[in-house]
């Protein structure tokens, strides 16, 4: 059967080999591009069982194994449930499942991980406004790690000269999670770095954008799905605010037709009952004559969403650039509470009610086979 399992693959455009002298632990290797598989076939009577299983994993782990991006596991009489159970609670994502039946190999879940690493499906966030100050970066990092949490890998673009985002993140973060599932990236990039096919399980790419509109690549700024304004209820510049957004939307717009844009408010202090109530009227009613003429303009209410100020994002750059600590978000509860973190997490969700960003999410769910 090892050898109708090789020449399966090498009809597929994998090169298989036979393991050198003395290597065990699989039956035979498959390489294609840069990326080799070890390759373990099981013939017998019996479906393959979770010890089985176990053992391929941690042969995969192993120092030996070092070589291999993942592994297939084939059998011909299929595989027990404990095994289908111990994959999705464990969050196994090198290892591929397969059965060979009337001469192809069948992949569970159903999903073909030969097809070759085509870009997945991706949504381009770009976070502008043209004022300085008012949250871009801080908003883009923190709603990457938002996002992050909800499973979805991201990738930062930083198109700001600052390179704040670079400063603070450094190259990415880690997110693992917290069941012991495979855990989420976010990667930083710059403009030049960025590449649109780079990497086939990113989700989401959010722009840090330069407040100078015209110092923003074209290229990118057309693939924004969506856009963010972050703004504030200032009462020193809130008619200058309203100025500011309706030149926001109409850069973007004059560029990019199919982009939605949100408003969202930044820094709210939520003891300011009055003074907020006064402002977000004032500047909701700036906004209807824009969202009538542009119905892909939002306004995200500070009722339903907004980002408060918190001493914990106004440190953000201090904890991580003075005291020089490994880069992380400022999602850090204390007392059990982080109001970035939830907030974050309000926008990401808002965004996912109002977007089409679940499709992403349902189609990474779908393929935890996949490394
Ligand atoms: N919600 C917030 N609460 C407290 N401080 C904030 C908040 N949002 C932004 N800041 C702080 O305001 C400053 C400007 O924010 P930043 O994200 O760098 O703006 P931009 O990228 O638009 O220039 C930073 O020092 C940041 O830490
Ligand atoms: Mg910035």
């Amino acid at each position: 059967m090892v050898g109708n399992v090789m020449a399966k693959f090498l009809e597929e455009g994998w090169e298989p080999a036979l393991p050198e002298d003395g290597a065990f632990g699989y039956d035979f290797e498959l390489t294609r591009g840069k990326e080799k598989v070890a390759v373990q076939v099981r013939s017998q009577k019996a479906r393959v069982y979770l010890p089985q299983l176990r053992r391929f994993e941690d042969f995969l782990d192993s120092s030996e194994a070092r070589r291999f991006a993942r592994g297939f596991l084939i059998s011909n009489s299929g595989f027990a449930g404990t095994v289908f159970a111990y994959m999705d609670s464990e969050g196994i994502g090198n290892i591929s499942l397969g059965t060979l039946e009337n001469g192809t190999v069948r992949w569970f879940p159903e999903e073909d991980p030969t097809a070759g690493s085509s870009p997945r499906e991706k949504r381009y966030i770009g976070v502008f406004t043209c004022k300085g100050g008012v949250g871009k970066t801080t908003i883009s990092a923190h709603l990457a790690g938002a996002f992050a949490l909800c499973g979805y890998h991201v990738v930062l673009v930083d198109l700001d000269r600052q390179g704040n985002l670079r400063k603070l993140m450094g190259e990415g973060i880690y997110l693992p999670h917290p069941r012991k599932k495979a855990g989420t990236t976010i990667t930083v990039l710059d403009q030049h770095e960025w590449d649109e096919n780079r990497d086939p399980e990113t989700g989401i790419v959010i722009c840090d954008c330069n407040p100078e509109f015209s110092q923003n690549p074209v290229e990118l700024m057309s693939r924004f799905d969506y856009c963010l304004i972050p703004t504030t209820l200032n009462p020193l510049g809130i008619n200058k605010n309203g100025f500011i957004i309706r030149k926001t939307f109409q850069e973007i717009r004059n560029l990019n037709r199919k982009t939605e844009m949100f408003v969202v408010i930044n820094n709210f202090d939520p003891a300011e009952k009055k003074r907020n109530q006064v402002l977000n009227d004032l500047l909701k009613n700036e906004f209807k004559g824009l969202s009538m003429a542009d119905p892909l303009c939002h306004y995200i209410d500070p009722d339903d969403v907004s980002i408060r100020f918190s001493k914990q994002l106004l440190y953000w750059g201090y904890e991580t650039v003075i005291e020089d600590a490994e880069p992380q978000l400022s999602f850090r509860a204390f007392g059990g509470r982080s109001l970035p973190r939830s907030d974050f997490l309000a926008l990401a969700e808002y965004l996912q009610n109002h977007s089409d960003l679940d499709k992403i999410k349902k189609a990474l769910a779908k393929t935890p086979v996949k490394k």
